[in-house]
């Protein structure tokens, strides 16, 4: 598929997604956002993507944050309302994404690009990886979804600190909280990320979308109902029967993808 902002490689079954505006720190406008959104549907309907990695052009940002530009248009309280709502609505595309979504964070991952990392579903920083919320100093909050996600990530007290005082988080201290799952060096963020995901791509893809939908119920009032509904969506599943007969037979699985 072909986008202004967003560049596309499919290597395998590994959609290798970055967001392109160099000149401006890959920072989000709503064209960026819509770009998005059509290539999440794209994801979501193509069975030769198993995975997606996503991450920002150049060597110096993953995402600067939303784009600060077009807040000038933001006047009023429908305004305000409809950014945030629109920029919630395609991280929740990517949240609720039934193939892993990882992100691959080289540079600044500022306001809504941290955001946008938090609603992937795992983190790899490169060590010169910058993380902050700091719409604060702007006079507004995190629109995108981080006064929930980051607080459900690292928990309340350092979320807070982090969105009130807008510090600057390196990549070792987002990894001692939590933030991300591993730290390295810039030049191998990308192959690091490749053999991470293709540990899952080739993993029963019905088990994997239901573990990811699972998970996203964590914390809710049906989060144990939902394990219960996608532990039995995978029983009826060929890779299921393959998973199991293999185990038996004593020789690698098989798996379909179905
Ligand atoms: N929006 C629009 N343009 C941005 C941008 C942003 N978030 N971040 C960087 N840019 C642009 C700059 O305006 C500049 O463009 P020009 O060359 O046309 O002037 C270009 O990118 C390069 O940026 P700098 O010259 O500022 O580069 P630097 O190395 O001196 O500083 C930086 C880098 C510290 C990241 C600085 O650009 C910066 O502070 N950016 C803003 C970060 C920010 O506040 N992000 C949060 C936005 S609010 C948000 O995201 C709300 C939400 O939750 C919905």
């Amino acid at each position: 598929m072909n986008f202004r902002h967003l560049k596309t490689d499919l290597k395998e079954t590994i959609l290798l997604l970055k967001i392109a505006r160099p000149d401006k720190l890959n920072a989000l406008n709503q064209e960026t956002m819509d770009e998005l959104s059509t290539c999440f549907d794209w994801v979501y309907s193509d069975d030769s993507i198993r995975a997606v990695l996503l991450t920002g052009e150049g060597e110096k940002a993953f995402v600067a944050g939303a784009d600060i530009s077009e807040f000038l248009a933001m006047q009023d309280v429908e305004t305000g309302k409809k950014l945030s709502k629109k920029g919630q609505d395609v991280f929740f595309k990517i949240e609720h994404c039934p193939k892993p979504v990882l992100a691959a964070v080289n540079g600044y991952a500022l306001g809504g690009g941290c955001e946008l990392a938090l609603a992937c579903h795992m983190r790899v920083a490169a060590e010169n990886a910058q993380f902050a919320q700091p719409e604060i100093n702007l006079g507004i909050i995190p629109g995108y979804g981080a006064t929930q996600r980051l607080t459900q990530l690292i928990g309340k007290g350092k979320a807070l600190e982090w969105m009130l005082t807008a510090d600057r988080i390196d990549a070792k201290t987002a990894l001692e909280n939590g933030l991300v799952n591993h730290v390295v060096p810039l030049e191998q963020l990308l192959p690091f990320c490749i053999s991470l995901l293709a540990k899952i791509v080739n993993k029963p893809a019905v088990a994997v979308a239901m573990t990811i939908q699972a998970a996203n119920k964590a914390g809710t009032p049906n989060g144990f109902e939902e394990e219960v509904n996608s532990f039995a969506q995978c029983v009826t599943t060929v890779d299921f029967k393959e998973g199991v007969a293999a185990f038996l037979e004593k020789r690698k699985p098989v798996f379909q993808g179905k």
